[in-house]
């Protein structure tokens, strides 16, 4: 079964087809990777997915549901979690009090001034909780500004899974870090997407094919191709692309 399905997805800036009748699936349970050259509409699929764009024409499913339109706290509600291509962790607050935002929208806790939430103990202990499983528990009093930029994206992941998203979306998790980091980054991510779906953006193809079930090629806003990565490995135009002797 598809949790996600989008048809005919269309966006244009200003007459610039950005994506250009996206047909995309996604498989309960899957770990599926988008790739695609600089500029191939990738960030802006998952920005219309997500709804913080609203699609110039076509349909987005999600467990059956149309939700084209609809706004990313109503989609993250639905359970649909994303992390973006730039870090937007916020710096002056400690990692603990970025994680306890997610746990907070999760629990469904409004907003209210004369509530003391450090004395919610069991938003504190799933907080913790959430810590720990993401490696992020010795950080937990610094103030995210000053983590490193690989702690930094893996706390970005955890915001992301936080609310506990059935599909969560990761758009170029490991960018500018290093090998070792990227490493512990990706059994990271593998453990933390465990028994969900994720659609994850990524231009490491080591990264790529040691998490993906299936690959999606994106490029000038059209699919080129999806299929397992056996497949997509041996694709001309993969090959070319990602070997860096094809204009695009
Ligand atoms: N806010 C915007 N206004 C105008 N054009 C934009 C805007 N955002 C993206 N674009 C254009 O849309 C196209 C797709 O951009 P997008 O960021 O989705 O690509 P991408 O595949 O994520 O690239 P990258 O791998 O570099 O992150 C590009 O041509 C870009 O210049
Ligand atoms: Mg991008």
């Amino acid at each position: 079964m598809n949790i996600l399905e989008t048809k005919d997805l269309l966006f244009d800036y200003s007459g610039h087809k950005v994506l250009n009748g996206v047909n995309l699936e996604i498989r309960e349970g899957e770990r599926h990777a988008v790739i695609g050259p600089n500029g191939a509409g990738k960030t802006t699929l998952f920005n219309v997915i997500t709804g913080s764009y609203k699609p110039s024409a076509g349909s987005i499913k999600f467990q059956g549901r149309e939700i084209s339109g609809m706004k990313p706290y109503q989609l993250n509600r639905m359970g649909v979690g994303r992390s973006f291509q730039i870090t937007s962790t916020f710096a002056k607050q400690t990692v603990f009090q970025n994680a306890r935002m997610g746990i907070l929208s999760k629990r469904k806790v409004r907003f209210n001034p004369f509530s003391k939430v450090d004395k919610m103990h069991k938003i504190t202990e799933e907080t913790n909780l959430l810590l720990e499983q993401s490696n992020l528990a010795e950080s937990a009093d610094m103030p995210a500004g000053l983590l490193s930029y690989g702690k930094n994206r893996a706390l970005e992941i955890c915001l992301a899974l936080s609310t506990d998203p059935q599909l969560v979306m990761l758009d170029e998790p490991t960018a500018g870090i290093s090998k070792d980091e990227t490493k512990s980054l990706v059994e990271l991510i593998r453990k933390l997407t465990e028994n969900k779906t994720m659609v994850i953006i990524e231009h490491d193809m080591d990264v790529v094919f040691s998490l993906a079930d299936r690959i999606t090629v994106l490029h000038h806003g059209e699919v080129l191709a999806c299929d397992a990565p056996e497949v997509i490995k041996n694709d001309p135009f993969v090959k070319q692309a990602y070997l860096g002797t094809l204009e695009v």
